[in-house]
């Protein structure tokens, strides 16, 4: 989708790290703003700086596991906006971490429900009207973990690579039935976010928090990773270039690249999985 300006983008994780970069730069692209966000405060601050910086956005909060959350997410933006041109299905939380035998069941919920039905919610609930105005752009938020998968995250990197596949399924189709509407997956490795923090989003419906304590060994080291990784905002213009290109796999840079073409090599040469390198 070359030209942007005029267009709709709607962006679920809105709110903070990544969807807020993605607000910013299809903004400043001359795209009118859609968020919706599990936190209330910093998506009113986010539609603020966006009103603040001559961007014409509105935000909903919804919690994109809930699939009436993300339908009426898409029906207030489409109310609002008269359409959505390019949806980003970004929300997501780190999820639970720990050896894949003691995640709690809760934890496993959670994960599969913010970062792989969130993306489900978000693709029923908007793609059928970009397909049927046969202009649109679909970028779901998967991970390099969703090409190679490290050790104590199981959840996250099996949503993760359910995502990508999702997102495989959904250009074929797409090509097939609506050549106007591209799809991209985002495989970033670090970037600098909130990510570390996901904890603060678990719902209580789920019972006892499993998160790691925020001064716990584990928690540090993703927060040291994170805290060391890209600005959101360099790797948010990747994704507007993505969408202009209609490129599907956004990496974060090219270190990254080469550790997929190895997972490749070990599928060919059936050796075991060797530790990802950053
Ligand atoms: P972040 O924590 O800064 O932003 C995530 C946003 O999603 C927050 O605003 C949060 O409130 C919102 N959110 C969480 N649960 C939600 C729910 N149930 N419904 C609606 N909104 C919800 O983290 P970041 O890094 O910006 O995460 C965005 C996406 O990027 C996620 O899908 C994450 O898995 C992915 N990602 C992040 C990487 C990183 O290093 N930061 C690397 C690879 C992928």
């Amino acid at each position: 989708m070359q030209e942007l300006r005029g267009k709709v983008v709607a962006i679920t994780g809105g709110a903070s790290g990544i969807g807020r970069a993605l607000a910013d730069a299809f903004g400043g692209a001359g795209m009118q703003v859609a968020l919706a966000d599990i936190e209330a405060g910093p998506l009113d601050a986010a539609v603020a700086e966006l009103a603040a910086d001559g961007i014409d956005a509105a935000g909903w909060v919804c919690d994109v596991s809930d699939d009436e959350q993300v339908h009426a997410f898409a029906t207030s933006t489409f109310e609002r906006f008269g359409t959505a041109h390019v949806v980003c299905n970004n929300a997501g939380v780190g999820g639970a971490g720990g050896l894949t035998w003691e995640v709690p069941l809760a934890g496993w919920e959670w994960t599969i429900g913010v970062n792989l039905m969130g993306v489900v919610h978000g693709i029923r609930a908007f793609v059928p009207r970009m397909v049927e105005q046969g202009d649109g752009h679909i970028v779901n938020t998967a991970s390099l973990a969703g090409l190679k998968a490290a050790p104590f995250m199981a959840a996250y990197n099996a949503t993760k690579h359910a995502v990508v596949a999702i997102s495989e399924s959904l250009a074929h189709e797409c090509a097939m039935t609506a050549p106007g509407v591209g799809v991209s997956v985002l495989c970033p490795a670090f970037i600098r976010t909130r990510i570390a923090e996901s904890g603060r989003n678990w719902p209580d419906r789920l019972g006892a928090n499993p998160s790691p304590p925020s001064d716990s060994p584990m928690a540090g080291v993703m927060r040291q990773l994170v805290d060391n990784g890209l600005e959101p905002s360099v790797y948010a213009a990747r994704v507007v270039d993505a969408v202009r290109t209609n490129r599907f796999f956004v990496l974060s840079d090219d270190a990254h690249a080469s550790a997929t073409q190895r997972r490749l090599d070990e599928m060919v040469e059936g050796t075991p999985p060797k530790m990802l390198t950053l």
